[in-house]
């Protein structure tokens, strides 16, 4: 009979012949012969049972690339009642993840394996996940994953156990678990062979440090929208042209702050600032006849031409 713990994690579908272990395979990058190992330690391991099943991840797992072990923290927690959180002390709201069940549960899990790892704590008082760092993470041969809940963990968990800290974003979702699978999607891609094209990777948002130019599909002309005619040219260097220049003016538009770190030529440069003067003066002309404020607040972004 499988342990509690193991059943656990079969709870995010084994491979059906992966009785002796719990290890969930997902990823092997080529640079390390025996691959990542992801550890991810929670208080509720249920929560990762579609995203590791579906897409990326799914695929990843059954090119048998990467392993990774859900751990229920309560299992590691002493007393018949295996509380896991307590009341803060000096008051406040919430409560507050013991120090004891991680404690436990990072040792017994560090213990599973040679490799030590860096044990990451997912909160939002963490460095923002980037892709360099995802980029970072990827070519670590273990990770562990600590998902805090509740008001946060104990700080001596801080202190002693906790290797790195990172949050996904400036805003607070309803667990670190949400973040673990962002974070382990995230490196997933950066693995080799898990997303199908290189090329796919290298030119996707944040990849170059500049933001995706835009993409269609067919039909060529839908519902009196038309798609940029330089697309349906067949002339590879004008398109390549084409989409380099709408990806900084998108950059531009969007995030100026990546725009500052980008690597971007002096001919670039200039062309970017025509562009966007440009369409200043088409986009002042367009308010006057309209009698109307320029936006400010959520809008779809002005087309880009
Ligand atoms: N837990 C709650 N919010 C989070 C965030 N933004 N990043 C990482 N962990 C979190």
């Amino acid at each position: 009979m499988l342990s509690r713990r193991c059943a656990l994690r079969w709870s995010i579908r084994l491979p059906a012949d992966c009785a002796g272990s719990c290890a969930l395979s997902l990823i092997r990058p080529a640079r390390y012969d025996r691959g990542v190992r992801i550890d991810i330690l929670s208080l509720f391991p249920g929560m990762f049972r579609g995203p590791f099943d579906e897409s990326i991840m799914g695929r990843a797992r059954q090119a048998g690339r990467i392993d990774i072990s859900l751990h229920n923290i309560r299992d590691y927690a002493e007393g018949r009642h295996q509380v896991t959180d307590d009341y803060g002390f000096g008051g406040g709201p919430g409560m507050v993840m013991k120090p004891q069940p991680i404690f436990d549960a990072v040792a017994a899990v560090r213990a599973m394996d040679a490799e030590a790892g860096r044990v990451v704590l997912l909160t939002p008082q963490g460095r923002t996940l980037t892709q360099a760092i995802v980029r970072e993470l990827a070519t670590l041969p273990r990770l562990i994953l600590l998902c805090g809940h509740y008001e946060g963990v104990d700080e001596r968990v801080r202190e002693r156990l906790v290797d790195d800290e990172i949050s996904i974003g400036d805003y607070v979702v309803s667990g670190g678990e949400i973040a673990a699978i962002v974070l382990v999607d995230a490196v997933a891609r950066e693995l080799p062979g898990v997303v199908g094209s290189p090329a796919s990777l290298v030119e996707e948002s944040h990849a170059s440090g500049l933001l995706e130019y835009p993409q269609y599909t067919r039909p060529a002309a839908f519902r009196g929208m038309e798609v940029p005619a330089i697309l349906l040219s067949g002339h590879h260097g004008e398109v390549a042209k084409w989409r380099r220049r709408q990806s900084l003016l998108r950059t531009a538009l969007r995030r100026p702050d990546m725009l500052a770190r980008a690597s971007i030529t002096a001919a670039e440069r200039a062309w970017l600032a025509q562009a966007l003067a440009t369409r200043e003066t088409v986009a002042a002309s367009e308010d006057e006849h309209t009698d109307q404020a320029p936006h400010s607040g959520p809008r779809r972004p002005p087309a880009i031409e």
